[in-house]
């Protein structure tokens, strides 16, 4: 078999390990935290330990494997992206960076290639934010920007973040002293699937990011009167959940209004104490917003916030707008990203360039670090959905992309 062939093929050999651990039986889900997730990341250390890299576990639960340069005073490259899921994944979502990542750091080792800077790849634990609704967790600590007030939060069962890092072996205390300063570190560099049909639909297995869109998670309370489903006359309710509903339509309406791509959406609503014979009384919904400029994403949020207290306000019930976090629209490196257009044209593809409308770990990187991200075609741009999938020829693709990049990177870095 050809070298590369036999590159993707480890490579989804150890995507399709990885997929076994989860923590729904019936399908993958691994969120930050759980049992599933701690096995999956000590695999993951397994193997980068096995790689030769010096490998830890951080007090958030990033898996880091350093690979370190002769050069006393380099700085460190990240290559990274993460290793949580979403409820009823797929497996390529995050998994295919960091084992892509690995891959091409072995090669780095087994070619005895001279690094310029120390390489550090890492797997990171939250980026989809499922368990607390707040993203980027692990990359947060590596960019020194955890709020530490999160860690207070709960999840849906009343667990704190506190008790979650303590139990995956994390020391809150010393979280401060996971992150990398600015000074240390030379950049950032991610492969991800695009989760959009740009690339299936172009017929082209990989492309350059250029910017990732802002996006804003909150949760909107609604707080109106439980009561009893057979009794209390219809023109007499504060029903919490029709508010929410009014406002989920509106929210929808708004985002279809701004014509410049802002998307908004409730992907969670939880009503307290439900059942079908009790009005419901309290109600609370997670709202994602996403743009990628600044401005549009603001105006969108406002907008949406008065509706909703119009709403609330013409139906008595008590309204509240948590931001959970916050997220600027980023822009990926100039310098890294012509390194990137020209490994792609030079690989035989057409280049293309593309927004990513998805969230990466990218973005909180880029609060202390040029960052770079090269897109990997999947199936019909089906993402978050078990029916995700990349072709092998793609991955081979892709890695003969990333290794020209990186290849180039290295040689061209201190000139
Ligand atoms: C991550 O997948 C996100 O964009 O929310
Ligand atoms: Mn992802
Ligand atoms: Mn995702």
């Amino acid at each position: 078999m050809e070298e590369f062939e036999e590159r993707t093929a480890r490579i989804l050999v150890r995507i399709n390990e990885l997929a076994g651990y989860s923590e729904d039986l019936q399908c993958l889900t691994r969120t930050f935290g759980s049992p599933a997730f701690i096995e999956a990341g000590k695999k993951v250390f397994m193997w980068m330990t096995q790689a030769g890299l010096h490998t830890s576990i951080d007090n958030i639960g990033n898996i880091r494997g350093r690979l370190v340069s002769a050069d006393k005073k380099a700085k460190t490259f990240i290559i990274a992206s993460h290793i949580d899921t979403v409820a009823d994944a797929g497996k390529f979502d995050g998994t295919l960076g960091v084992i892509m990542g690995l891959d091409l750091v072995e090669n780095l080792i087994k070619s005895k290639t001279a690094i310029p800077f120390n390489i550090e790849l890492i797997a990171f634990s939250d980026e989809e934010g499922v368990r607390f609704h707040s993203t980027y967790l692990g990359s947060k600590v590596v960019a020194g920007t955890f709020d530490m007030n999160i860690l207070n939060k709960k999840d849906a069962e009343g667990i704190t973040l506190n008790e979650v890092v303590k139990f995956i072996g994390g020391d809150v205390g010393k979280i401060r002293g996971d992150a990398i300063s600015p000074q240390e570190i030379s950049g950032y560099f991610e492969i991800h699937i695009e989760q959009g049909p740009i690339l299936f639909e172009r017929n082209i297995p990989a492309a350059v990011v250029t910017a990732i869109a802002g996006q804003a998670r909150i949760e909107l309370h609604f707080k109106g009167v439980a009561g009893h489903a057979g009794t209390v006359p219809m023109n007499m309710r504060n029903d919490a959940l029709c508010a929410a509903a009014e406002c989920i339509l509106q929210i929808e309406s708004i985002a279809i209004a701004q014509k410049n791509k802002v998307v908004a959406t409730v992907g969670k609503v939880a009503i307290r104490n439900a059942a079908s014979n009790v009005i419901p009384g309290d109600v609370t919904c997670s709202l994602d917003i996403r743009n990628e400029d600044e401005k549009i994403l603001e105006e969108a949020m406002q907008k949406i916030k008065q509706v909703c207290e119009t709403v609330c306000n013409n139906r008595a019930i008590i309204f509240e707008w948590e931001l959970i976090q916050s997220a600027k629209p980023v822009a990926c490196d100039e310098r890294m990203n012509q390194l990137l257009e020209k490994a792609i044209s030079d690989s035989g593809y057409e280049m293309i360039k593309l927004v990513s409308g998805a969230g990466h770990d990218a973005v909180a990187i880029a609060a202390i670090a040029p960052v770079a991200m090269m897109f990997v075609r999947c199936y019909k741009g089906i993402s978050h959905n078990p029916l995700e999938n990349v072709a092998p020829a793609d991955i081979k693709a892709s890695l003969v992309i990333a290794e020209k990049f990186i290849l180039n990177f290295i040689s061209k870095y201190n000139a």
